[in-house]
């Protein structure tokens, strides 16, 4: 029978180690904020390289006998996790929202979002195949088979709290690898929650262990997996600078690494689209949650021809766009994540102007709403030289960019280092099979802007990162092959 919960029960505050709660080694603990109002919500541990090690040493114990049990009692497991997670997707989308700031319908989404990851992975656990090699010489057999990787250190971002840290935990344990992880400092609450309903669902002691960590100490704590030589694999998702230090780092004790890394998505709209299409694509893709998510288009590209058309068009729908905190329920954008992310929008924006941007709306904090609010924003004449054109904003804020043909879209597009997600809109069946393979991203949406979902594979190209989460090839991720060659068979 799976448990509901009320919000204020699946509040935890300690770190999560070999099946119990327990404070940092050092007893220090960071206060987590609401981005809304700027009041403390909970102190959690603040951890680090003592929980790190104590956290890996109960994975490492852990180990032998997650990998050895049968992968149809694994997905037993994680189905009941699934079960859980779904029964109180209420209580964590409001979760979500208190500490993310995103507004309640978009947490409880994440939170399906999420669960839909465990469900997939606990159905995968049970389709691990290897293969028997077609016989090269008598007398001898040889077979490729897939073992877990081992402990899996996850470290992931603060913008889906819930939904990133699910899809690098399931599909982990679905292989038999054990877990050790650290949720961002902004975002801890929702991560520590979700452990709770995965240890309500019989996941074994050490199997699966979480710390909390401020900025302040994240580097240290994490630093002690990067050098631990039991740790098999680091999975993070966040920004490619610690993507980059992480893979450095992990060198060492060369851990397979999987990186979901920043990118600066761009969005082509080609004068042979359906324009309403093209509207509401950008506006569900570039507004969920409030521009805070890598696959969120930064860059929009549109023919000269139908510029202006669009931008009125787009430009009355952002206008009536509702921000307000999540406690509103009609709420649309909620306030950013924090100071240093309202600071960066601010900076993009006015970076823009000065070079020649018109705002067509927003433009501006909300500061009546509180200090994290920034209004829903659209630039016109956008061009290469602005800050926002390189960087990710990471923000509500569409800059329009004109250009005249196709290959000029094409080179402006894949003018970046990045290469995560990309999207275009037209109608013309042989310009949609040029242009998608012409796109440097890992993945395309084509005449659609919502393109996230668990039997797909999520990940980058260039320097947004390597590895795929979701579909069957995310397992691959945990796996490593090993071959069986059996002799003396004559
Ligand atoms: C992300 O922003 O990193 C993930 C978004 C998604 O899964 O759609």
């Amino acid at each position: 029978m799976t448990q509901r919960y009320e919000l204020s029960d699946l509040i935890r505050t300690d770190n999560f180690i070999d099946g119990k709660w327990m404070p940092a080694a050092s007893g220090k603990r960071f206060a987590v904020t609401d981005p809304a109002t700027g009041e403390v919500i909970a102190r959690v541990a603040d951890s680090g390289p003592a929980d790190a090690r104590a956290a890996t040493d109960a994975a490492a114990r852990a180990f032998p006998a997650w990998r050895d049990t049968l992968p149809k009692d694994r997905a037993a497991v994680l189905h009941r996790w699934h079960a859980s997670i779904v029964e109180n997707a209420d209580a964590l989308g409001r979760l979500i929202s208190l500490e993310q700031g995103k507004p309640f319908a978009e947490g409880r989404g994440e939170v399906m979002y999420g669960a839909s990851y465990v469900k997939w992975f606990a159905d995968e656990a049970t389709r691990i195949y290897g293969d028997i090699i077609p016989q090269q010489q008598r007398g001898k057999r040889m077979s490729a088979v897939k073992e877990p990787v081992g402990i899996v250190a996850a470290i992931t971002p603060w913008n889906f709290p819930l939904a990133m840290i699910a899809r690098k935990i399931a599909p982990a344990l679905a292989a038999g690898c054990t877990v050790i992880g650290k949720p961002a400092e902004d975002t801890p609450l929702t991560a520590l929650a979700l452990v709770m309903l995965a240890n309500d669902a019989c996941v074994p002691a050490g199997a699966l262990n979480l710390i909390s960590a401020s900025r302040d100490n994240a580097q240290e704590a994490v630093a002690d997996w990067l050098e631990d030589g039991r740790v098999r694999k680091i999975t993070f998702t966040g920004s490619t600078p610690v993507g980059k230090y992480l893979a450095r780092e992990s060198a060492g004790t060369l851990k397979k690494v999987s990186l979901e890394l920043g990118g600066n998505a761009p969005f082509i709209v080609f004068d042979d689209a359906d324009l309403d299409a093209a509207v509401a694509g950008l506006m569900a893709s570039k507004f969920r949650n409030g521009g805070q998510t890598c696959v969120c288009p930064n860059r929009v590209y549109v023919q000269s021809s139908i510029y202006d058309r669009f931008a009125d068009l787009l430009a009355k729908r952002v206008c009536a766009l509702k921000v307000a905190p999540a406690t509103d329920l009609d709420a649309q954008i909620g306030p950013m994540i924090n100071a240093r992310a309202v600071e960066k929008i601010e900076r993009h924006v006015n970076d823009a102007v000065k070079r020649g941007a018109r705002v067509l709306t927003g433009g501006k904090r909300r500061s009546e709403l509180g200090a994290n609010y920034y209004a829903p924003t659209v630039l016109a004449d956008a061009t290469p030289d602005m800050q926002l054109s390189c960087e990710e904003t990471f923000g509500p804020v569409v800059p329009l960019f004109r250009f005249d043909d196709e290959a000029e879209a094409i080179h402006a597009a894949n003018n970046t280092p990045f290469g995560l997600a990309s999207y275009f809109y037209s109608q013309d069946l042989r310009r949609i099979d040029r242009v998608s393979r012409l796109l440097e991203a890992g993945l395309v949406g084509i005449n659609e802007g919502a393109i996230s979902s668990e039997a797909a594979p999520f990940g980058g190209v260039k320097e947004s990162g390597y590895g795929r989460e979701g579909s069957k090839y995310g397992l691959d991720d945990y796996l490593s092959i090993k071959y069986l060659c059996q002799g003396g068979l004559e």
